[in-house]
């Protein structure tokens, strides 16, 4: 993907060990796409060589050397002001408890705080990821800096939990680079579901035999978890009830895990009560063993297999669909189909017949555990088609069109 494509970032490194992080971050930027400047205090450089991470950023580094604010190889010598000025946005990381006491302050006796205090505000965002020990992190000093730094405008993007470089454990530790990279890709998705609650349903059910032995499909889960990620990067609180699926949960979103239809119906029903939009894309197994054996079903010997009966499951889509708030359009429900051929007809079909407002339809074994589909919106005004994608980049236009659909008035 190239999602910052386009974008020029300037990251601030403040002197801690998690310095060497920044290293990795600086790649996965530009590898997303983006354009980025260093810009290094003299404690950073304690950590780690400008010589590193101007070879990583590909453009000389401003570090110590510019201690004072001032260039002379830079026509007006005002990099402070010149580096703000290019920036869509600056990102301290680390972001030690000290640089952040400065930037509370206002103090400007290094660049990189000189220059976050000489950004345009209104322009130039500033994202800062904290880095330090567990005590320090915790204490009311650092929570009181924090919280008037968001007063201020910057966005704090949190704290990683675990083992610290000083040997303790817990909260405090600069994020991993590849989840401020989910952080700052997010940050510059268009807010389109701002304070809406969105559920999603996601992967596969498994309808347990007995101890052992299960019925279940090849979903992977991944349009599903692409559609809770592109609902929360677009500013909505995202609630995922995922079957069993091996995939990292989105950052910020809350996963419910489930594994029969039973549990993914009851987890789903509690929590459509305050959902604003419900997008249902996990593949529900049409029906379950009607008895559960407590133990292994054996082989008894006689060549004979076991006779299975079977119990249909809940539509879990058509209940909520049919509930009062759905009925009354608090509800937003949106459906999936795969369908193996005429898609556009069976898709129009199912949904009527699930009594949805929009349902996506696609080729079912041409996109289970794929990276791309392509996709077929189908409403009450008929197709229209979504050409092949990465999933990220199908549940964000998704998205687009579920927040325009809650917003006509701001319909294109
Ligand atoms: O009827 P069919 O399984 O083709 O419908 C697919 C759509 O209905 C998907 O959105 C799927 O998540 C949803 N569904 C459901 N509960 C079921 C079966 C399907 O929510 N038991």
């Amino acid at each position: 993907m190239n999602d910052l494509l386009g974008k020029h970032i300037v990251l601030g490194l403040s002197g801690g060990i998690a310095c060497y992080k920044a290293a990795e971050l600086c790649r996965a930027l530009i590898k997303e796409g983006a354009t980025v400047q260093v810009v290094m205090t003299a404690a950073a450089e304690q950590f780690i060589t400008p010589v590193t991470m101007q070879a990583l950023s590909n453009r000389p580094v401003y570090g110590s050397h510019n201690a004072s604010g001032f260039d002379a190889r830079e026509a007006n010598g005002m990099p402070h002001i010149n580096l703000s000025r290019e920036a869509d946005a600056i990102l301290v990381a680390p972001c030690s408890a000290d640089f952040m006491v400065k930037l509370v302050h206002g103090g400007a006796d290094d660049l990189l705080s000189l220059m976050c205090l000489a950004r345009p505000v209104d322009k130039v965002p500033l994202l800062l990821a904290p880095a330090m020990n567990r005590e320090m992190w915790a204490h009311p000093a650092t929570q009181r800096n924090m919280a008037q730094l968001s007063a201020d405008g910057a966005t704090i993007l949190g704290v990683g939990s675990g083992f610290q470089a000083c040997g303790e454990t817990g909260d405090g530790r600069m994020l991993e680079p590849a989840e401020l990279l989910q952080d700052v890709v997010a940050f510059f998705q268009p807010k389109l579901l701002a304070g809406r609650r969105v559920l999603v349903t996601a992967g596969p059910t498994f309808e347990a035999l007995d101890p052992i032995r299960g019925i279940t499909n090849h979903s992977s889960g991944k349009m599903g978890f692409a559609i809770a990620r592109a609902a929360q990067e677009a500013g909505a609180q995202v609630t995922l009830v995922a079957g069993p699926v091996h995939l990292p949960t989105p950052r910020g979103v809350q996963r419910i895990d489930v594994k029969s239809a039973q549990q993914m119906l009851e987890a789903t029903m509690r929590e459509a009560d305050r959902a604003d939009v419900f997008v249902a894309t996990a593949a529900v197994a049409d029906w379950r063993p009607a008895t559960h054996s407590e133990q292994k079903i054996k082989k008894d010997g006689s060549g004979q297999p076991p006779v299975l009966h079977f119990t249909e499951n809940p539509d879990i889509l058509h209940t909520v669909a049919q509930g009062e708030r759905a009925r009354a359009g608090q509800l937003f429900c949106v459906g999936f189909a795969a369908e193996s051929h005429d898609l556009v007809n069976n898709a129009q079909a199912k949904r009527a017949r699930k009594g949805i407002p929009l349902l996506v339809g696609n080729i079912g074994p041409l996109t289970f555990g794929q990276d791309d589909n392509e996709m077929l919106l189908v409403d009450e005004h008929g197709v229209q088609p979504l050409p092949r994608a990465s999933k990220l980049a199908l549940a964000r236009q998704l998205v687009a069109e579920i927040a325009r659909r809650q917003h006509p008035t701001t319909s294109s």
